[in-house]
């Protein structure tokens, strides 16, 4: 009973990813049972501070399906020292224990239940950066938990890893009310932590979601539309007169497909392209 549960549950994460893909005909006897359940089974892990012995391993792929020979192996996090990575893990939570839960630096503390830090792998070959939170992510103190946030998980599980082998986050970590788009002021204020964030974790690149965080990531007013679809360099030093650029991609925000399904396609190209980069492989009928 509770397996049937679970292969439904299964069928039904793959399909959805696939018409996220634009996929309409599935042939469903070549779906790989490893890969799909590691989609489903994969640890969301509750705490935005995941310890060191919860993630000391790094993941690897592309996961081989049952039985078969192990395939070459791309590192899904950085595959850096176990202390390392406690120290990553530590700075993240000194991060959001001492400044950003008791933050006030702007009014957007008096409206908010909690403060949303974010959450994933201290040492994320790649961080998803969102614009704010939404009312879920308000109540629940976790990024991306909302319907918004279903979509991403499945952009992530598409691009063949899990959401605990990234990092999640926003420009802002408190929900504007209304859900109205974050005001200048309130990017200045909130916009260090983020800085921060990016310094301790040190992807190998950046996914900014939608035109805020874009614009925020990137100094620039330009438009999403035009943004989006080829990488910029991102300055973790904030010069670039200090260490080399970090590739970021602009593109759309979970939130815009869900209202625009058919730019889904083109969210997805911009994702292949980031696959690309980090080597991970893009099955044929994705291309
Ligand atoms: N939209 C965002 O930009 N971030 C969230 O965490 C949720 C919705």
């Amino acid at each position: 009973m509770g397996d049937s549960l679970n292969i439904r549950a299964v069928l039904r994460q793959h399909l959805e990813t696939e018409r996220l893909l634009g996929v309409q005909d599935v042939p469903l006897p070549s779906v790989p049972r490893v890969a799909l359940g590691s989609a489903v089974a994969g640890r969301s892990s509750a705490s935005p501070h995941p310890t060191a012995t919860d993630t000391q391993s790094p993941a690897v792929g592309p996961r081989s399906s049952a039985g078969a020979a192990p395939l070459p192996e791309t590192p899904h996090t950085m595959p850096v020292s176990p202390d390392e990575l406690a120290a990553r893990t530590a700075a993240l939570k000194r991060l959001d224990d001492d400044q950003v839960s008791v933050c006030v630096k702007c009014h957007l503390c008096r409206t908010r239940t909690k403060t949303v830090f974010g959450q994933g792998h201290a040492a994320a070959r790649v961080v998803f950066v969102g614009e704010a939170p939404g009312s879920e992510e308000d109540r629940q103190g976790l990024a991306f938990v909302g319907r918004a946030g279903q979509l991403l998980t499945q952009m992530i599980a598409a691009m063949g890893l899990r959401r605990d082998e990234v990092f999640i986050c926003n420009v802002l970590k408190c929900r504007p009310p209304d859900n109205r788009t974050p005001a200048d002021d309130e990017i200045a204020a909130c916009s260090p932590y983020l800085f921060e964030q990016l310094r301790i974790i040190q992807p190998e690149v950046i996914v900014a979601l939608g035109a805020p965080a874009s614009q925020t990531l990137l100094n620039t007013k330009d438009s999403i539309g035009r943004l989006r679809g080829r990488f910029h360099d991102f300055h973790i030093s904030g010069s670039p007169l200090v260490g080399p650029p970090t590739p970021l991609m602009p593109t759309f925000h979970p939130a815009y497909l869900l209202r625009s399904p058919n730019e889904k396609r083109k969210a997805w190209e911009d994702l292949m392209k980031v696959m690309e980069l980090l080597g991970l492989p893009i099955p044929e009928k994705y291309r």
